[in-house]
């Protein structure tokens, strides 16, 4: 890689400007130069160190935040390091296909774009940032319910109707107003999230907010930090009566309103937020049709549990019947191996995007994708693996049990 006068100048100053950035320093700094282009990133990390940068410090705690000591958020990454790969020889993988299927549709990677809310908090682009990347990586994309941006207009820069995220609220008309919406602009599939039910204790975000008092109207009508400031800006409630929402889901939700989901929803209806092998029995027993093992990347609980040492039991408590996507915690291709071997269809995939997405909007995202595509190409390459389905068990051992 060539890097131009411009670009060495452009680090130099960014280099000279980081310790000037006063309130980033509550989020840690690294002496390493930034990069000033999307292409000069080494790994998904390179993205991470200019969103902190660039990103007010609220909104950098938004997207940074666990709950409590960040105990699950940090058990996320560190359950991978927990795995090490038994790497075969000799196997000839000049042709790697790495491609997936999901409820029919072949995507070129397993990896998948997760719904992450309010996307304009990180880039003017926002979420159709996002989806011009997708469209042009060929990209799995699933949109949040609390998006800067309708279903409608990401669906046209997507190209093709995405994904839809569901959070119902605690009143069953915002719900049906919400699946409609989503059903009519032809989304496939519906994930209802279920793993904020209980709350969430946002320390980091809660800290973030003291060093960055102001009122930002791009995310917020009128209270920065109540729900019905946080959603009556949002393209997808514009036009409803909020006056009753008390939550994004309702504390009373069971699996009950599962089938009741299921008599509004007629295409593919994911549930995003298990955990567990009997949840997984009881998702497949109500005809659930996917599932995402997902602790919300460390915003729900505060188990402490890793999302990847959840999946083996919800894969074993499903049994090949339905697509399982995991995610938490994936910064690398390596990670996306390990996930696969142990029996995940796909991988999620929130903060690295978002860090593209914050630091070179549209640009950034595609090198994020790119990047992790890279290093599974390398991974499976090392492992001597051509293809998804030669990826299997086999291939992981797990140095707690060995
Ligand atoms: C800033 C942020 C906002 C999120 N918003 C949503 C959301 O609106 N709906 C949802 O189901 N999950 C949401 N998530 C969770 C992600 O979909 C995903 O489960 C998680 O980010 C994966 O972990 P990772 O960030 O370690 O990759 C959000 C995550 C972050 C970081």
């Amino acid at each position: 890689m060539t890097i131009s006068r411009r670009d060495l100048v452009g680090r130099a100053l960014a280099l000279a400007a980081a310790p000037l950035l006063g309130p980033m320093r509550a989020f840690g700094e690294d002496a390493d130069p930034l990069i000033t282009s999307a292409d000069q990133a080494v790994d998904v990390f390179d993205f991470e160190r200019l969103a902190r940068a660039k990103l007010p410090p609220a909104h950098f705690g938004y997207l940074a935040t666990g709950v409590d000591g960040d105990a699950t958020l940090h058990a996320n990454t560190a359950g991978f390091g927990h795995l090490g790969l038994r790497v075969r020889r000799l196997v000839g993988v000049n042709q790697v296909d790495m491609s997936v299927n999901l409820f029919g549709t072949a995507w070129d990677t397993p990896i998948v774009i997760d719904p992450v809310g309010s996307q304009r908090a990180f880039h003017a682009e926002g979420e159709l940032g996002t989806a011009k990347a997708a469209r042009s990586r060929k990209t799995l994309q699933v949109l949040s319910t609390v998006s800067s941006t309708s279903v409608e207009d990401v669906g046209a820069a997507r190209g093709e109707p995405v994904w839809y995220q569901l959070y119902p609220t605690d009143q069953w008309d915002i719900t049906q107003a919400l699946v409609k919406r989503a059903r009519d602009a032809g989304c496939p599939a519906l994930a209802l999230t279920v793993d904020l039910q209980g709350g969430s204790n946002r320390v980091t975000l809660a800290r973030s907010l003291r060093v960055d008092p102001r009122d930002c109207k791009t995310c917020h009508t009128t209270s920065r930090t109540q729900l019905s400031g946080f959603i009556a800006g949002k393209p997808m409630f514009s036009g409803l009566d909020l006056s009753k929402v008390g939550g994004l889901t309702s504390l009373d939700m069971n699996w009950d309103f599962v089938d009741r989901l299921r008599g509004i929803w007629p295409r593919k209806l994911l549930i995003k937020g298990i955990v567990t092998r009997e949840d997984a029995e009881l998702a497949i027993a109500r005809g659930v049709d996917g599932i995402f093992v997902s602790n919300h990347g460390g915003r729900g609980e505060d188990s402490g549990r890793a999302s990847i040492d959840s999946l083996p039991e919800v894969v074993a408590g499903v049994r090949g019947r339905i697509p399982v996507i995991v995610d938490g915690g994936i910064r690398r291709g390596s990670d996306i191996f390990k996930a696969l071997a142990l029996g995940a269809n796909a991988v999620g995939i929130g903060r690295p995007y978002i860090w593209g997405l914050a630091s070179f909007g549209q640009a950034g995202v595609e090198k994020v994708l790119d990047i992790l595509k890279n290093e599974l190409t390398i991974a499976m390459r090392q492992a001597g693996t051509r293809s998804v389905s030669d990826i299997d068990r086999s291939y992981v051992v797990d140095d707690r049990r060995a």
